[in-house]
C-alpha cells in the first residue's frame, strides 16, 4: 500500500477525493460490502441468512464482540441489559423543554450526548475493559427506552416503563404500543418484521453516520457524544432521513393525483433539484440486497396484517417506471432499503417523523463495533486535508476604509 503521508512529505501534494468516493479511511473486519454484485456480510455471514435467522440482538453481539454469541452467552448479554434499561428520571425534563413540534431526531441526539453527564465515568478514554463494556452496555439498553419515550412524549402520552421479562425488541415494541395492546407482547408478525428491519440496518460500513462515529471518536470523545454526533450525520435526508422523506415524497404524489410519470420526469429534470427519495445509493451499483430482503419482509407483513395502503400503489408503480427508464438504468438508481422501510414502519403504526429514529436504533450496534474497532486498532485523530483555493495574501484595511 501507498504511505500516503510520506508521499505528501516528498512531494508536497495532498490528495483530493470529494466525498471520499474512492477513499479508504481505515481497514475493518466488521462489515463486508461489495456494491458491484449487491453483497452485505456482517462478520462474515450474509445478510439474508442473518435477517431470516437471527435477533437483533444477537447480530448486536456479532458486531460488536465479533463473534455470534453461544445460548449462555446470550443469555448473558440479555440479563445485563435489561439490568440498564431504566433511564435517569431527570431525563425526562429534557421533554418539557422542548418545543412540542420538535423533531424527534433532535430530540434523540440530545438524549444519547446527555448520557455523558449522566454517566460522567465514560468521559475517561482510558477506562479499563469492564468499565467500558457497562459503557456499551447502557446504550444499548437505554437507547430502546429513549426511542419509546420520545414517541409516547410525541403524543403527549404517559411514558412506559420497560419490562425486563420479554427480549430487546419485545421490550421496545411493549414500551412504545404497550397500551394498545393491554400488556400483550405485541404479535410475532411485527415483532419479526421489526427484528429483520433493526438487522438490516445494523451496520453499513464506512457510510456517512458512521464515519462520523469513528473521526469524533478518534480525538478521545466519549462513547454517548460520538454515537450522538453520528445520530446528527444520519439524519439528513441524502442518508437515514431518507427514508422520512420516501413517503412524504409518495403522499405528496398521490395527492397531487397519483400521477408518477409526472414525477419520474421532475426527477429527470436537471433544472429541478428533486430526486426520487429512496433510489440510488453511493455504492451500490447493481442492487442494494437490504432492499430485496424487505421488499419481500414488506409484502408479508401487509398481506398478514391486511394492510391496503394506497402509497403503496404509487410505491409499486414509481419502482416499475423507474426501473425500466433508460435514464435510472444507465445511473444505476434503484430502490434502496429507505424505500420500503418507510413503507413498513407505517404499517406498524409508526408516525413518519419516527422513522430515522427507528433507522438509528437499528444502526447502534454498528456505530458501536465500528467505534470499539477503531479505539482498539489505536487509530491516529482523524484529520483530513484540503486544497486552499482562496486569496494568498491581502493587506489589512481599517474599517473606517472599507
Ligand atoms: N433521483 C434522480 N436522479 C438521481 C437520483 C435520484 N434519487 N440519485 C442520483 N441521481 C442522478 C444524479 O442526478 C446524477 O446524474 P448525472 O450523472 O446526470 O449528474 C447521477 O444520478 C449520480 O448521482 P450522484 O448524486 O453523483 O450519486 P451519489 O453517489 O453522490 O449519491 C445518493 C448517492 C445520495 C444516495 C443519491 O442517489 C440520492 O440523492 N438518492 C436519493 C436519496 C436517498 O434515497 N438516500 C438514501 C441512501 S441509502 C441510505 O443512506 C441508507
Amino acid at each position: 500500500a501507498i504511505d500516503i503521508a510520506k508521499l505528501r512529505d516528498q512531494t508536497g501534494y495532498v490528495t483530493l477525493d470529494s466525498g471520499f468516493k474512492n477513499t479508504g479511511a481505515t481497514k475493518s473486519a466488521i462489515t463486508f460490502l461489495d456494491g458491484e454484485k449487491g453483497i452485505l456480510k456482517y462478520r462474515g455471514y450474509g445478510i439474508e441468512e442473518l435477517a431470516e435467522k437471527s435477533t437483533f440482538l444477537e447480530v448486536a453481539y456479532l458486531l460488536i464482540y465479533g463473534a455470534l454469541p453461544t445460548q449462555k452467552q446470550i443469555e448473558d448479554f440479555q440479563l445485563q441489559i435489561s439490568r440498564h434499561t431504566l433511564v435517569h428520571e431527570d431525563m425526562k425534563k429534557f421533554f418539557d423543554g422542548f418545543p412540542s413540534k420538535s423533531h424527534p431526531m433532535g430530540q434523540l441526539s440530545s438524549l444519547v450526548c446527555s448520557l455523558s453527564s449522566f454517566y460522567p465515568e465514560s468521559l475517561d478514554p482510558n477506562q479499563t475493559k469492564e468499565e467500558f463494556e457497562l459503557t456499551i452496555i447502557k446504550l444499548l439498553a437505554k437507547m430502546a427506552t429513549i426511542v419509546s419515550w420520545i414517541y409516547k412524549k410525541s403524543l403527549g402520552h404517559p411514558v412506559i416503563y420497560p419490562k425486563n421479562k420479554y427480549d430487546y425488541v419485545s421490550n421496545f415494541m411493549y414500551m412504545t404500543f404497550g397500551q394498545r395492546t393491554e400488556d400483550v407482547v405485541i404479535d410475532d408478525v411485527v415483532i419479526d418484521a421489526m427484528n429483520k428491519l433493526l438487522i438490516l440496518h445494523a451496520d453499513h460500513e464506512q457510510n456517512c453516520s458512521t464515519s462520523t462515529v469513528r473521526i469524533v471518536g478518534s480525538s478521545d470523545c466519549n462513547l454517548y457524544a460520538s454515537i450522538s454526533a453520528g445520530i446528527s450525520a444520519l439524519w439528513g435526508p441524502l442518508h437515514g432521513g431518507a427514508n422520512q422523506a420516501v413517503i412524504e415524497m409518495l403522499e405528496k404524489i398521490k395527492n397531487d393525483g397519483g400521477d408518477v410519470d409526472k414525477w419520474v420526469n421532475k426527477a429527470k429534470d436537471k433544472n429541478d433539484s428533486f430526486r426520487l427519495m429512496g433510489f440510488g445509493h453511493r455504492v451500490y451499483k447493481n442492487f442494494d440486497p437490504r432492499a430485496k430482503i424487505i421488499k419481500k419482509a414488506c409484502d408479508e407483513i401487509l398481506a398478514k396484517l391486511g394492510i391496503n395502503d394506497p402509497v403503496l400503489d404509487i410505491a409499486k408503480k414509481l419502482e416499475e417506471v423507474a426501473l425500466n427508464d433508460p435514464y435510472f438504468v444507465e445511473r444505476k438508481l434503484y430502490p434502496n432499503v429507505d424505500f420500503y422501510s418507510g413503507i413498513i414502519y407505517r404499517a406498524l403504526g409508526f408516525p413518519t417523523e419516527m422513522f430515522t429514529v427507528l433507522f438509528a436504533l437499528g444502526r447502534l450496534p454498528g456505530w458501536i463495533a465500528q467505534w470499539k474497532e477503531m479505539r482498539e486498532n489505536k487509530e491516529p485523530i482523524g484529520r483530513p486535508r484540503q486544497i486552499y483555493v482562496g486569496e494568498k495574501n491581502q493587506d489589512y484595511v481599517d474599517i473606517s476604509k472599507r
